[in-house]
């Protein structure tokens, strides 16, 4: 075992000899294309931390076992600490090693000397990388979830400070009724607070530790996995050996998560970049969430809002990407899978950059109040509240809808709003119009008509606003 590999003695990073895991078996080592294309490390570095994290507590479990002696042990966990140092003092930059795995081996070697040789026994990479992989991923999806948090957060200001104001919904992006401007706030909160679960609920699937699995069939030493497990945090022990190194499920859990809230935060960049045109008007964007035009000089353009728009394309392909990995690939590890991680990395990436702009940019959005409730106020958005009223007095609902819809006609035909058509017009449309008199139009009226949970009356849009900030507790 010892004689197939290569150990160096102290160099520097920048002109280190190969060190390799593996070359009993080859008469010579890879091609240096195949090499190339092989080499994880410039992708797989990340996960320098978790690799050592897991390699620690894998000697703890080795000594456990009594296949360290305790002297060995604390050689080997000094080392992988000194290891630890040393990366983070150096970084990566001219390192040859294939992967994560070969460099920590590599460093440990020069720190410990001939010890280290028995850190991979009755371990595999294919152990190893899962459960780098899913230890990463349940840090960085906690750091996904407290950005989320800061989003919704600042929806749930704007939305505090927007309850009596007014503006116009959309179906088909035509006006459609009219709503309280928190409403249309926290319609985007929700969407995040289900991604929010999501995760959570992927995050429970990550949480299941591999290692121990070995290559395929489980570990040749009788190791601890449950003082693993606890060691390293983990809520679970994998149940199948081949299972465990072979399936990447989790990835794509959390990749379609990450697409999903692309989704979202594309959806609310839409409304925002539409509702900040010259056209609408109705919210400016702060000048630092805008950039400029080369050429026109009066240009203020959303490229952050585009950008998430356009981001959210980009996971969808890295979702595309990452079932595709899994489909039809034979059971156990195949080398198909170390493209795992640069999806994972790619969506939580995309998320990092993307979530703090968009929370500062709800953080500052200026509404244009009186412009809001004023476009609240158009008769169009309270026909169907016309059309109510004459339900409650008796008329059939489809009958109603008609009635409106010909007062509509009668009032474009006559080139006037329907409130300054004469009461023969009213009658002639439907004569319930009048008894009773004629209906009162207004937002207020309308928003008010929807008490019903999680409708626009004021007492709903509260309980609503209550219910967001009690969403808004850390999800276990
Ligand atoms: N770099 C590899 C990956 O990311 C590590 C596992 C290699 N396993 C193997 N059997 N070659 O998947």
């Amino acid at each position: 075992m010892r004689s197939q590999l290569i150990v160096p003695s102290k160099r520097s990073p920048a002109t280190p000899a190969p060190h390799r895991l593996y070359g009993g078996r080859a008469a010579a080592g890879p091609a240096p294309s195949l090499a190339e294309l092989n080499r994880s490390l410039p992708v797989d570095q990340r996960l320098w931390r978790e690799d050592i994290e897991g390699s620690r507590a894998w000697v703890q479990a080795l000594c456990r076992a009594g296949v360290v002696t305790a002297d060995e042990a604390r050689a080997l966990d000094g080392g992988l600490e000194q290891v630890a140092e040393r990366l983070e003092e150096e970084g990566f930059e001219g390192r040859p090693d294939e992967d994560i795995h070969t460099l920590v081996e590599r460093l440990l070697y020069e720190t410990v000397g001939d010890v280290a040789g028995k850190l991979h026994t009755g371990r595999s990479r294919n152990d190893q990388v899962a459960t780098d992989a899913r230890l990463w991923a349940l840090r960085a999806c906690a750091r996904i979830d407290a950005e989320l948090v800061g989003l919704c957060d600042a929806l749930l200001v704007q939305a505090e400070a927007h309850v009596d104001v007014l503006m116009p919904s959309y179906t088909h992006l035509r006006r459609a009724q009219p709503v309280r401007l928190a409403h249309w706030l926290l319609a985007h909160f929700w969407a995040l607070h289900r991604d929010r679960r999501r995760l959570a609920g992927a995050l429970e699937r990550v949480a299941v530790l591999p290692l121990g699995s070995g290559a395929i069939a489980g570990s040749g030493f009788p190791v601890d996995r449950t003082l693993l497990k606890e060691l390293l945090a983990f809520r679970e022990v994998s149940e199948n050996s081949l299972d465990a190194v072979s399936d990447r499920d989790w990835v794509c859990e959390i990749v379609f998560v990450a697409a999903m809230i692309g989704a979202h935060l594309s959806r609310l960049a839409e409304d925002l970049i539409v509702f900040s045109s010259e056209e609408f008007g109705f919210v400016t964007l702060p000048d630092a969430y805008t950039t400029g035009s080369s050429l026109m000089p009066q240009k203020r353009n959303p490229d952050g809002l585009e950008l998430a728009r356009g981001i959210a394309a980009r996971l969808l392909g890295d979702l595309t990407a990452a079932v595709g990995l899994l489909k039809g690939l034979p059971s156990g590890y195949n080398k198909d899978l170390q493209e795992d991680k640069r999806l994972l990395f790619s969506a939580v990436d995309a998320l990092a950059a993307l979530l703090p702009v968009t929370r500062e940019t709800v953080a500052a959005l200026e509404f244009d109040v009186a412009l809001l409730n004023d476009a609240a106020e158009d008769e169009a958005l309270l026909a169907t509240d016309l059309a109510d009223t004459l339900v409650r007095r008796g008329v059939p609902f489809r009958e109603s809808h008609h009635a409106v819809g010909r007062l509509l006609r009668a009032a474009e035909a006559a080139g006037l709003p329907i409130v300054e058509l004469p009461d023969a017009a009213w009658a002639e449309a439907h004569p319930a119009f009048l008894t009773g008199g004629r209906p009162r139009l207004s937002a207020f009226d309308s928003v008010e008509a929807r008490g019903v949970a999680g409708g626009t009356g004021r007492a709903a849009v509260l309980a609503q606003l209550a219910a967001a900030k009690r969403s808004l507790a850390p999800l276990s």
